[in-house]
């Protein structure tokens, strides 16, 4: 049958615009969904997760280190958390005697508790719209230059007044690409301790083979405590847990900081990103990341050295490949398309207009332009710095300038760095592999890039090793210094001024300062020129977007995209069919991960003690009433980077896992949004209590927390 244009896109708009999950939204407006999170089920009111007069269930959220999500379950501060998410505290409170990665930690009186310099938990206060004040003094006719110097001038009046009469932190964040603002006060803990965390086979379960995937059976969860004045923390709320588990359909809402999405970017943008930037990068990791299997499979110690490096690298490879993917299957560009065919229509309305229809228009050339300096990035970082050697290189590189006239103290601090640095690079470093990588990245470097805009060092290859790369990395990896240890140790403790120039011209040194100073002198400005273009166009977009979307499709979702800041997310747990002829089940059990076992790999161990429970059916009250053991499950809500570690919680408000994943297929949610395959992974509290009780036997910390059965 073939089908007219016109009832195409009617047919994608109209598919599109049943979003019915869709969203991550600004707790203090939360007042707008109430009613439909009711009807969906919700029990409780905007009020009670989102209040400034009275404790609500946002002072019990914040947001753990630098990109991840915590909640506090107990009123003595108890947090948690993602394993994945603690996992580098596990490791840096690990040693050779006390591998807590391994055995798993538990501390089993408040004194074991580990402290985390450094680590921080944050947690909103408030927020308030100012808008109207970050925007004052702007006209149709002020110039984008102008523009960008009164909002930040507005912004520093209004932190300063605002801080002055705060106890909290506060900061001003832009929404919907500059078109709303908030001030917030978040008030940071400084003091967080580690309580405890299963081993990796069980919080790791599945590792990178089930990264991304489902049905999972990891056992994402690792144990804080925050702490003020030395003590454990008095919060205003904390969470209530639910032994209820799911049913398809439930109700649930995911409470956390999503960090970023692009939900609002036009075709031309999400073609470039889907399929221009993304395969290149999911092509040079793919390589990279068979090197490094074909030498961890080989030895257990390079498995180790590596395998935060490959889960690193693998955790973004995956992802994208199944965004690419998904933009593919679920028509995502030709989406995009139609739905701009009918903004530009809304445009042409009046002529008031005009300036939203042009914004859209004058992207395409801009991101046209752009593509070349972003692939010119994505080569430097993906192919050039992937090179472990020129990346550590590239430390030195300050060292390589010092004169005679370098003040001494500023030699000294820069030589403690370069011994830490050195000192850390080492303990994971295995030559072999990096002098492959070298090879093949090298290579696709070379052959992707025209040879008159790229690194002049790859063009040296050409000229001095007659394009023969091999020769060329022998010669790096042989000349160099810097892939001994003690040869860089020794050289940095007899330093002198008068060795810079000898340092300059080590053959590693050499390479990354050509692949830098390219950057810097080509492409970093221009990059910087096309974003400031780029950034100003989107946000009359969006502007536009904003007006037309209520007009034209009413029905249609608009919420800001993720910015780093607290939202809440809510939709119905539930399977799903990814693909013809195959349907999901909405949860997993300990059944799948015995079935999942292998003790030949590493991803698949089982330990003794989870058999022996396994086959004593010892699960207590936190087994299902169907009398298996729950692991993990599926809901539609939206969620990004970030919400790992989220509360995820019932009708009641009562938690029921935490959020740590996404399914692969539809991974796409950060671009384009689609409840049919778009689905968040938490791991069932029940599982999470099971472990820490009858696993661990740390039941001082069940006793604290508050068990609705
Ligand atoms: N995919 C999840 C996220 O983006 C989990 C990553 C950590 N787990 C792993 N096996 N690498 O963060
Ligand atoms: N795993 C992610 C995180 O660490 C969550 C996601 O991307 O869905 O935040």
């Amino acid at each position: 049958m073939k089908r007219t244009l016109l009832t195409t896109i009617a047919f994608i708009l109209c598919v599109s615009t049943l979003r019915a999950d869709e969203g991550m939204w600004i707790p203090a407006l939360l007042q707008r969904n109430e009613a439909e999170m009711q009807a969906m089920g919700m029990k409780i009111t905007a009020d009670d997760i989102y209040s400034i007069n009275h404790s609500s269930m946002k002072d019990a959220v914040v947001l753990f280190g630098g990109g991840c999500t915590g909640e506090i379950v107990s009123d003595q501060g108890l947090l948690l958390t993602n394993h994945h998410c603690g996992f580098d505290w596990i490791q840096k409170h690990s040693t050779i005697e006390h591998d807590y990665l391994t055995e798993g930690f538990w501390a089993m009186t408040m004194e074991e508790e580990l402290p985390c310099p450094g680590l921080t938990a944050k947690m909103l206060r408030n927020m308030e719209d100012v808008t109207d004040k970050v925007l004052a003094g702007i006209t149709d006719q002020t110039t984008d230059d102008e523009r960008a110097q009164i909002i930040a001038e507005n912004i520093k009046n209004i932190k300063e007044s605002a801080q002055k009469d705060s106890q909290y932190k506060v900061t001003v964040e832009s929404f919907y690409i500059g078109n709303q603002y908030f001030l917030m006060y978040n008030e940071i803990f400084d003091d967080v301790r580690m309580v405890g965390a299963p081993p990796s086979n069980i919080g790791k379960f599945g590792g990178d083979t089930d990264n991304w995937v489902w049905p999972r059976h990891t056992g994402d969860f690792s144990i804080f405590r925050i702490y003020k004045d030395g003590k454990p923390y008095k919060p205003d709320y904390h969470f209530t847990i639910s032994l209820k588990g799911v049913e398809e359909g439930d109700f649930t809402f995911v409470f956390g900081y999503p960090a970023r999405t692009n939900e609002y970017l036009p075709a031309v943008a999400v073609n470039q990103e889907a399929n221009v930037i993304y395969p290149v990068v999911v092509d040079l990791r793919t390589q990279i990341l068979n090197i490094y299997n074909k030498y961890q499979e080989k030895d257990p110690v390079v498995r180790l050295q590596y395998a935060s490096k490959h889960a690193g690298l693998g955790n973004g490879w995956k992802k994208w490949m199944g965004v690419i993917e998904g933009i593919r299957n679920f028509k995502g560009i030709e989406k995009k398309q139609a739905f701009e065919e009918a903004y530009i229509n809304w445009c042409q309305e009046t002529r008031a207009r005009m300036k939203y229809m042009h914004a859209l228009r004058d992207l395409a050339p801009v991101y046209e332009e752009y593509e070349k300096y972003r692939m010119a990035t994505t080569y430097l970082t993906e192919a050039g710095l992937s090179i472990e050697l020129l990346e550590y290189a590239a430390n030195f590189a300050k060292l390589a300038e010092v004169t005679k006239d370098t003040p001494q103290e500023e030699i000294d601090e820069l030589i403690g760095e370069l011994k830490e640095a050195t000192t850390v690079f080492f303990k994971d470093y295995y030559q072999p592999i990096d002098e492959e990588v070298a090879i093949t990245m090298l290579t696709a470097y070379s052959a992707a890039q025209p040879e008159d805009f790229r690194p002049e060092i790859l063009n040296e290859i050409d000229r001095k090793f007659k394009g023969d790369v091999e020769s060329y990395v022998d010669y790096l990896f042989g000349k160099t210094v810097l892939t001994s240890e003690e040869k860089v140790m020794a050289m940095l403790d007899n330093f002198k001024p008068s060795k810079a120039k000898k340092l300059a011209k080590d053959p590693a040194v050499v390479a990354v300062n050509s692949m830098m100073d390219f950057y810097v002198e080509n492409v970093l400005a221009k990059s910087r020129e096309c974003n400031e273009k780029i950034n100003n166009l989107r946000r009359v977009y969006m502007e536009g977007q904003m007006k037309m979307i209520p007009e034209v499709y009413p029905e249609k979702r608009l919420y800001p995209d993720a910015n780093f800041t607290l939202r809440v997310t809510y939709g119905k747990v539930g399977g799903f069919k990814p693909k013809d002829a195959v349907t999901y089940g909405y949860f997993t059990t300990l059944d799948g991960i015995m079935q999942k076992e292998n003790p030949d790999i590493y991803d698949y161990v089982v330990t003794e003690r989870l058999h022996e429970l396994y086959d004593a059916k010892d699960y207590g009250r936190y087994a299902d009433k169907d009398g298996s053991m729950h692991v993990a499950f599926i809901a539609g809500n939206h969620t990004t980077g970030g919400n790992s570690g989220s509360p995820i919680l019932n009708a009641n408000g009562e938690l029921l896992g935490l959020n740590f994943d996404r399914t692969w297929e539809g991974t796409m949610s950060d671009l384009i949004y689609d409840p049919s395959i778009c689905k968040n992974i938490s791991v069932d509290i029940r599982y999470v209590l099971f472990l820490i009780d009858k696993y661990a036997g740390c039941t001082r910390l069940i006793d604290e927390m508050t068990i609705a059965e």
